[in-house]
């Protein structure tokens, strides 16, 4: 297995540029199906999950390419030939459950292995299955896994009862091929369901209300992939942890090829800590100005703070002078992060879901263990700030959700190299 190999305490300048977004990528990706013919899918990120989906898609027989020294996917559903997830794949990616919406439409039937929990909380997909039985399947669990049919979708009014990220886009991606309208109260209005939306309207759907509570499809018969690539947008997340990553190393960050009005929340708490914080178009700049100062953070769904930043932030709080506050309202599990970072000298109590950190300026390399995505995006920030050497292991979460993460942090003049657990050094950055 590999590991981050990080020697802290430089600060980190220079600039960037953000990769297409994760959350996007593979919504979109698994929403081909529900348009048969040739896709081109452009600034798709080079991601584990990435190639978790296109392995699923060709599963089911859509075969996929990408083309050679660009960000280019073709995906070609002209034939589905099977219809369903399997554990092994599953197990992998819990985003394979967005196959259950465009597989019903597409198909009449599909089966997917229930995803399970995982390290950030039980995260069921009853919501999910209450609204796409709204819109007239039915399902059955047995085995592991859930069995959907459908005699023919129609549309229905429905309210989540809760703002659904994964859930939203299933819906979303069957309710297009419905028989009559669709309307979604509750719905989540996450920057990668606009996106979703958007493809799906380039690919013919009629949608209205993507980005507010309330999105209203109007069912068509067929839908076709569109004539141009169709270009996902920048992930805000990656984008946020390396602005992160300037804050708590006392450096000076631009990440171009990013989308300032995806991050209003996080720019927010980041001016909040003290940092100069910059915007263009398409950049953001942040530059830390001295001593960090602590902040109060609650997670929501967007436009609130994102959860999938709580733990990069958490970092910079650690390296702040003074109490910060954090409290995640989305996920019940997501503090594994603090657990380790309190094996980097950092002074972190947790009530509930409330963490309070007595930040104290600085931190302390240590061997530390990634226990999900973002978790192990923070202890790369902390390892980063820390004086020291970090080994970050477990990186195969890394691997899953951000592209190059050693190479561009090296750009920026960061001390890292990956390497083998168990090996003594970090190897080469490639
Ligand atoms: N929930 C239910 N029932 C459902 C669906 C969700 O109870 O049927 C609960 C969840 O357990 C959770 C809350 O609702 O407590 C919100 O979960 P949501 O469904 O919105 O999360 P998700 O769709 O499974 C996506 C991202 C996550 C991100 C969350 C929240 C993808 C592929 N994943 O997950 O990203 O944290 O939204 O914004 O889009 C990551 O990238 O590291 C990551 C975990």
């Amino acid at each position: 297995m590999d590991k981050i190999v990080i020697e802290g305490g430089r600060a980190l300048r220079g600039s960037v540029a953000a990769s297409g977004a994760k959350n996007a990528a593979l919504p979109i990706l698994i929403a081909t199906i529900v348009a048969p013919g040739e896709h081109r899918i452009a600034n798709v990120p080079y991601l584990a999950d990435v190639s978790s989906t296109l392995s699923l898609l060709g599963r089911i027989g859509c075969p996929s390419l990408a083309e050679e020294g660009s960000k280019l996917m073709r995906v070609d559903t002209s034939r589905v030939a099977f219809s369903e997830a399997p554990y092994d794949v599953v197990r992998k990616m819990r985003a394979s459950v967005l196959v259950l919406g465009p597989l019903l439409a597409r198909m009449g039937h599909a089966k997917v292995s229930l995803p399970g929990g995982c390290a950030i909380g039980t995260r069921p997909i009853d919501q999910h299955l209450k609204g796409l039985e709204a819109l007239g399947c039915t399902f059955k669990l047995e085995g592991g896994y859930v069995y959907g049919r459908t005699e023919g979708l129609r549309g229905a009014e429905m309210t989540l009862d809760m703002p659904t990220v994964t859930g939203t886009e299933n819906i979303v991606s069957a309710a297009v091929l419905a028989d009559g309208t669709t309307v979604i109260h509750n719905a989540a209005k996450e920057p990668e369901v606009v996106d979703l939306c958007r493809f799906l309207v380039a690919l013919g759907a009629r949608i209205e209300g993507a980005g507010t509570d309330t999105i209203v499809i109007e069912g068509v018969p067929r839908l076709a992939p569109p004539a141009r690539p169709y270009r996902i947008c920048p992930d805000r997340i990656e984008t946020g942890t390396y602005l992160c990553a300037a804050a708590a190393t006392g450096g000076d960050v631009t990440v171009t090829d990013t989308d300032p009005t995806l991050l209003g929340a996080v720019l927010d708490k980041l001016r909040a800590t003290g940092c100069t914080v910059e915007t263009t178009a398409s950049t953001i700049r942040v530059a830390a100005n001295g001593p960090l100062r602590g902040i109060d953070v609650t997670t929501e769904p967007y436009p609130g703070f994102p959860t999938d930043m709580q733990a990069q932030l958490m970092t910079v709080a650690c390296l702040a002078e003074g109490e910060s506050r954090f409290c995640e309202t989305i996920f019940e599990n997501r503090f594994m992060h603090a657990a380790e970072l309190l094996r980097m000298g950092a002074r972190i109590e947790i009530h509930g879901n409330t963490a309070t950190v007595h930040g104290n300026g600085k931190l302390v390399g240590s061997p530390v263990m990634a226990s999900d995505l973002r978790a192990s995006a923070a202890l790369v920030v902390a390892g980063l700030a820390a004086q020291g050497t970090t080994d970050v292991l477990r990186i195969y979460h890394l691997d899953r959700g951000y592209e190059d993460m050693v190479g561009k942090l090296q750009k920026l003049g960061g001390n890292v190299s990956r390497g083998e657990e168990g090996g003594k050094k970090g190897a080469s950055a490639a």
